[in-house]
């Protein structure tokens, strides 16, 4: 399978893991890459720059393909050294960067000088366009689908991707709600020259998180995802435990709603113990409405593997057939 992003990250199938917060550690960044696609280390989840470069240099030892860092730039309540982030990835010599959040403009001098190829991540075509302007390389586009923040314009990504197909000159990824060959075959089919996943990635063999998390998205059907945040428009998709529907039940009390109310059930040193410990109702994870679709836990290369052989014999065994060509 030959697109613009195999071509341009050199990588032999389309298919790029997008950055997970506590998730995206080399053990599962280099299974990615090693099975043909392109795994992504999430640098915020590294404790300082210093950490980052260990774990760029640990990536490094188990897998020999290009492998890129997510640097996701968001408001925190503690600041955050980007800058010293963005230079730890540029030290550490990796070569593709996903952006998210808010505008990657600041970081592009930095990164273009030293070579890197930048695929930015977003929610709505306005974004993906200014991306493209700016100067990013690729784009990613996050459907209403997704895990994590799907922004709040809830455009699905039968829109979506049609609509980047139209507008957009670089190559794009679909994300959100993917998981099998046939949505690989159909976000082709939209425009698209690859695809990210997160969800379905969590639900691997190496992803580093606990059994009883992937059971539970194993599990789980497409009903088992909520948004919280909504009332204070920082959107969040995420699993459907019993705290998730704690922070709905608060946010829909009449007036504003106060993060206060809801920072103790949600804070991320509890969502971290949660992917580790396996207790569910510790906190909170993000997970993508795909839950809905899987159903076991396969490494990531059978995984890779099954989703581009059943994309292929779709678009050569059924699509192709649907065409009269006499
Ligand atoms: C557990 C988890 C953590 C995530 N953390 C981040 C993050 O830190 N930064 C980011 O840009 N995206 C993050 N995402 C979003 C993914 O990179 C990706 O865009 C999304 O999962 C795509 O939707 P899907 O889950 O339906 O495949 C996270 C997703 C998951 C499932």
């Amino acid at each position: 399978m030959r697109t613009r992003v195999t071509e341009q990250l050199g990588i032999k199938y389309p298919i790029v893991q997008g950055g997970m917060q506590w998730v995206g550690r080399a053990e599962l960044a280099s299974a990615v890459s090693n099975g043909g696609g392109l795994g992504i280390l999430t640098a915020l989840t590294q404790p300082s720059p210093e950490d980052l470069l260990k774990e760029i240099a640990r990536c490094r030892e188990m897998t020999d393909q290009p492998f890129g860092v997510n640097l996701t730039i968001l408001p925190t309540i503690k600041p955050v050294p980007y800058e010293d982030y963005a230079q730890a990835i540029v030290d550490g010599g990796v070569k593709i960067v996903e952006t998210a959040g808010r505008n990657p403009e600041p970081f592009l001098p930095l990164f273009k000088q030293a070579g890197i190829t930048v695929i930015h991540k977003c929610t709505s075509i306005r974004h993906a366009l200014k991306a493209e302007r700016i100067g990013c390389d690729m784009v990613s586009v996050d459907g209403f689908e997704c895990a994590g923040h799907p922004g709040e314009d809830d455009v699905t990504n039968l829109i979506l991707l049609p609509l980047a197909a139209r507008r957009l000159k670089v190559p794009f990824l679909a994300s959100g709600g993917l998981g099998d060959g046939r949505g690989m075959a159909a976000a082709l089919a939209m425009g698209a020259d690859g695809i990210n996943m997160g969800t379905r990635f969590m639900v691997t063999k190496e992803a580093p998180i606990h059994e009883a998390v992937k059971q539970a998205m194993v599990d789980a059907s497409e009903l088992d995802t909520a948004l919280i945040y909504r009332s204070l428009r920082n959107t969040a998709r995420v699993f459907r435990n019993g705290v998730a529907q704690q922070v709905l039940e608060i946010e829909a009390q009449p007036g504003a709603t106060d993060f206060a109310d809801i920072q103790p059930l949600v804070a991320g040193v509890k969502g971290r113990a949660l992917l580790e410990s396996g207790e569910l109702e510790q906190g909170i994870w993000s997970a993508g409405m795909v839950v809905g679709l899987i159903d076991d836990i396969p490494s990531c290369a059978e995984l890779i593997e099954r989703i581009v052989n059943e994309a292929k014999s779709i678009i050569r065994d059924r699509l192709s057939t649907l065409v009269d060509d006499a």
